[in-house]
């Protein structure tokens, strides 16, 4: 029925003369299952293996057990029609294959309709470790088991719209929003009754960073304050300075809820607030030691 090619393509950053940069592709794919090596199904179940071992005890509750519910095991790369399935009937969320990196509109026009977009190529085994752009691993392993939460179901869904209306504000109006989605989605820790604990994708899908963010005496670790982290810049190619707290995933949905349009026009006049910075107005879980930070520029 379809004109696609049976295998996408695999769009990847490229080295140019402006050094490594992000190449953006809006198609939507048929995961291409057959496809998958060999090789592809060995990196998908050593991450996993090794994440889930990291996580017991590390990530949140509310994730381990959607993990579980999703049926997503280590034996085989996980077809999306499968997942989408059961997250379907759960929360409304399916999962969309992409080729890669999305443009910021077409991406928050498919939170908004509960689409999330998952790359359908997996890392190579050299970069286990590190990879600088989202992969399968990261998209599915890390973004896809919340989704099976009502809460944050309905919290990346507001997202997805409030990024539609930021993009029609403007580009610092989008600075600001990304911020948070860094900082929660992305980057976020939450408070259990036996101490904090992971959500963040970009922190479960990383061995290093699974331990560095609760374990290390390097980074801050401060309680969620919207505006707070709308001003603080953040790092995308080392470990986090700081790390935002939450208490639940209500308390994020509700912060979340006022219109953010005075926001930004207020934060249009502050200025930001680097990286590792501490305020006398935080709430201080832990005060960063700044061990081996990098003093060059963050965003
Ligand atoms: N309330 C936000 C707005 O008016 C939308 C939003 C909700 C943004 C949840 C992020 C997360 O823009
Ligand atoms: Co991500």
């Amino acid at each position: 029925m379809s004109s696609q090619p049976a295998t996408p393509a695999r769009v990847e950053h490229q080295q140019t003369d402006k050094g490594y940069v992000p190449v953006y592709t809006t198609a939507v794919v048929e995961q291409p299952w057959d496809a998958y090596t060999a090789v592809d199904h060995n990196v998908w179940a050593q991450l996993f293996e090794r994440q889930r071992k990291l996580l017991v005890g590390r990530a949140s509750d509310e994730f381990l057990v959607a993990q579980d519910a999703m049926g997503m095991t280590p034996d085989a790369i996980p077809k999306f029609a499968e997942l989408n399935n059961i997250l379907e009937k759960a929360t409304g969320w399916t999962l969309v294959g992409v080729e890669g990196l999305l443009p910021e509109l077409t991406f928050f026009e498919h939170l908004a309709n509960r689409r999330f977009p998952v790359t359908w190529w997996i890392r190579k085994p050299e970069q286990l470790d590190y990879l600088a752009e989202p992969d399968l691993f990261h998209d599915l392993f890390g973004h896809v088991p919340l989704l099976m939460n009502p809460v944050f179901a309905d919290y990346m869904a507001a997202y997805g719209r409030g990024g539609v209306k930021a993009h029609g504000i403007g580009p610092e109006a989008l600075v600001n929003l990304t911020r948070l989605y860094w900082y929660t989605v992305e980057f976020g820790l939450i408070r259990q009754a036996d101490g904090l604990r992971i959500y963040g994708s970009g922190i479960v899908s990383s061995k290093g960073e699974s331990i560095h963010c609760l374990e290390s005496d390097a980074p801050n670790r401060i309680g969620f304050d919207l505006e707070r982290i709308m001003r603080t810049r953040y790092r995308i190619d080392t470990f986090q300075k700081t790390y935002f707290v939450i208490d639940s995933f209500e308390q994020l949905m509700q912060a979340t809820q006022p219109d953010f349009a005075p926001i930004y026009a207020r934060l249009a006049q502050a200025p930001s607030y680097p990286a590792g910075t501490v305020l006398e107005t935080d709430r201080v879980f832990h005060r960063g030691s700044g061990e081996g930070w990098p003093d060059d520029a963050d965003f």
